[in-house]
C-alpha cells in the first residue's frame, strides 16, 4: 500500500468502516476531495464514503458499532447519511449512476457501480477512490489517472468535458476555482469546454456562484481565477462591471492603463496582506466606476472624474444581484471604494492636520484597511513612481498616528449632542439644531477648537447667537 494512504487510514474510523462494510458484505470506498487532499498534504476531516449498496444502511450499522460516541443523521430523500464522530464528518452514499435533465442541476439517480459513480464526478483528481474492505484495504482505484494529473498539476474532466459541464454547470466555476486554489493548469479540452458551456450557468443559483467566487477571492492569488473567468467569457455574464474594465484605448497618442489588469494586481497585492474577504472584494471593485466615468479631454488626456463615488453607487446593485449581504458588509465595501483615493490625494496637496482629521473621521475603524488598499493600489511599472507613492503613504500613516493620539477623532461624535442643543435653547428638532451641530463638528475637524466639551459648548452659544437663537429661560 502507498505509504501516504497507509498513514492517512490510521484513524480508527476507517477500521470501523472496513469491518462494518465486510459484515454487511458490501464494497466500500473513501472517495473525492478527501482522497485528493491526502495526496496534496491537506488533511481534512470531511470524509465522503461510497458504498455499492445503501449508504443509509451502512451508516446505521456504523452508528451501532460506534455507540454513543457517534451522532447519526439520515437524509432519506437524498439516500445519504452522515455520521459525526469526534471532529470527523463522514458522509455515506450508495454508488450512483446519474442522468441529467437539461433544465436542472438535479440529476435523475439510479443505483450503480463504483465505476458509474466515478464517471459522474467532476474532475479526475476528484474521482479517485480508496477501497476500505479488509481484503483490499488501502487499494487506490484511479481509472482516469488522477494521480498523474495531481503530479503534473492538471485539472481535467473524466468524461467528455462538455458532458461533465453541461450536466452540472456549477462545475465550470469549480474548475476555475480549483485551478486558482491549487495553482493547477486546465487541460486544453476541458478549458475549451468552459466557454462553450458558459450559457449553462443560467441554471446555477447566484448563491452557488458566489460560494465559488468567494473561494477564488480567498485563494493566495485570486488573479488566476479572475483572469480565467475573463478569458472564458464568464466574467461578462457574472460581473460585467469588471469585464468592461478590460482593454486600453489610445487617442491622440495618449493611452490609459488596462484597468482590469491593474485591478487584478491590486487584488493579489491585498491578498498578500489580508484574509479579510470583504477588503478583497473592495479591492476588486475599487475602480469599477472608471468605465462609466471615462472621458477624453484634449488637454488632460484620459480622466475618470469621481469614479470612486460612482463606484460606491454601483455596489448595491451588484450586491443585490449577487445575493451578497446588503448590510454593514456592503457599507464597508462602499466606504473603502469611495475613500480609496483620499490618502494619496492628500499628499498631492499638503498633508494638513485638518485633512487627516477628516479622513480619520470618515474612515473610523476602517482606516487601517483603507491604508492597506492604498498601498496595494500602487502598481506602476515606474520604480521611481512606486517609491514616491510608497514614501508618501508612509508619511500619511505617521501623520494619522500623530493626529489620532492627539485628537481622538476616529469614530468621533461631537462632544455636544443634538439633544443638548435642543434642551439648552428650548428647540424642537429643526434645521438650526443641525446647523449648530455641524458648525461644531467642522470646527473640531478643522482644528479651530479642540475636541473638548467646554470649547464645543462655548461655540454652541456663539453659533446660536449668530442665528438669533437665545437660551431657554
Ligand atoms: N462533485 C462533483 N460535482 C460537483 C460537486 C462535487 O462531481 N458539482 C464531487 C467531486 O468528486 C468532489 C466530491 O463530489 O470531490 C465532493 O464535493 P465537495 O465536498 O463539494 O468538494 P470537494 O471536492 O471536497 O472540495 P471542497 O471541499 O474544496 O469544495
Amino acid at each position: 500500500m502507498n505509504a501516504e494512504i497507509q498513514d492517512n487510514l490510521q484513524a480508527p474510523i476507517f477500521r470501523h468502516l472496513s469491518e462494518t462494510a465486510d459484515e454487511l458484505g458490501v464494497e466500500c470506498y473513501v472517495i473525492g476531495g478527501w482522497v485528493r487532499d491526502l495526496f496534496l498534504h491537506r488533511p481534512s476531516n470531511d470524509i465522503d464514503v461510497v458504498v455499492v449498496g445503501s449508504g443509509i444502511v451502512l451508516a446505521q450499522a456504523l452508528k451501532d458499532k460506534l455507540g454513543k460516541k457517534a451522532h447519526l443523521s439520515v437524509f432519506k430523500n437524498f439516500g445519504t447519511a452522515q455520521i459525526k464522530s469526534g471532529d470527523m464528518e463522514i458522509e455515506m452514499v450508495g454508488a450512483r449512476k446519474e442522468s441529467y435533465d437539461r433544465n436542472s442541476r438535479k440529476p435523475i439517480v439510479e443505483d450503480g457501480t463504483l465505476e458509474d459513480d466515478q464517471n459522474r464526478r467532476d474532475f479526475t483528481i476528484n474521482a479517485m477512490a480508496i477501497r476500505l474492505n479488509k481484503a483490499h484495504f488501502g487499494e487506490l482505484v484511479d481509472p482516469f489517472q488522477g494521480m498523474q494529473d495531481l503530479k503534473y498539476r492538471i485539472i481535467r474532466t473524466p468524461l467528455d468535458p462538455s458532458i461533465t459541464f453541461s450536466d452540472d454547470p456549477l462545475r465550470i466555476l469549480r474548475c476555475i476555482r480549483f485551478a486558482t486554489q491549487l495553482q493547477f493548469n486546465i487541460e486544453e479540452r476541458t478549458y475549451n469546454a468552459l466557454s462553450k458551456n458558459k450559457e449553462r450557468l443560467s441554471i446555477v443559483s447566484p448563491e452557488r456562484i458566489v460560494e465559488e467566487l468567494n473561494k477564488i477571492m480567498m485563494a493566495k492569488k485570486p488573479s488566476i481565477g479572475l483572469s480565467l473567468l475573463e478569458k472564458t467569457g464568464l466574467l461578462e455574464i457574472i460581473l460585467p462591471e469588471l469585464s468592461r474594465l478590460k482593454g486600453v484605448e489610445v487617442r491622440n497618442g495618449k493611452g490609459h492603463k488596462d484597468i482590469f489588469l491593474h485591478t487584478l494586481q491590486v487584488v493579489d497585492n491585498i491578498a498578500a496582506k489580508t484574509d479579510n474577504l470583504w477588503l478583497r472584494w473592495a479591492a476588486l471593485f475599487h475602480d469599477i466606476g472608471k468605465f462609466p466615468t471615462k472621458r477624453f479631454d484634449e488637454k488632460l488626456g484620459w480622466t475618470f472624474h469621481n469614479h470612486n463615488f460612482i463606484g460606491e453607487k454601483m455596489i448595491p446593485g451588484i450586491f443585490k444581484r449577487m445575493r451578497f449581504p446588503m448590510n454593514e458588509k456592503m457599507r464597508y465595501v462602499q466606504k473603502i471604494v469611495t475613500l480609496h483615493m483620499r490618502p494619496i490625494a492628500l499628499v498631492e496637496e499638503e498633508i494638513t492636520d485638518s485633512a487627516i482629521r477628516r479622513l480619520l473621521f470618515e474612515a473610523g475603524d476602517d482606516i487601517e484597511d483603507l491604508m492597506l488598499l492604498c498601498e496595494a493600489d500602487i502598481t506602476s511599472r515606474n520604480e521611481e513612481k512606486v517609491k514616491r507613492y510608497t514614501q508618501n503613504l508612509i508619511e500619511v500613516r505617521a501623520k494619522l498616528k500623530d493626529i489620532e493620539q492627539k485628537d481622538h477623532v476616529r469614530n468621533f461624535q461631537p462632544p455636544v449632542s443634538g439633544n443638548e442643543i435642543m434642551e439648552t435653547f428650548g428647540l424642537a428638532p429643526c434645521h438650526e439644531v443641525g446647523a449648530i451641530k455641524m458648525t461644531i463638528k467642522e470646527a473640531i475637524l478643522d482644528g479651530i477648537i479642540p475636541n473638548e466639551y467646554e470649547a464645543a459648548r462655548k461655540l454652541m452659544f456663539e453659533t446660536a447667537a449668530k442665528l438669533g437663537i437665545t437660551p431657554k429661560k
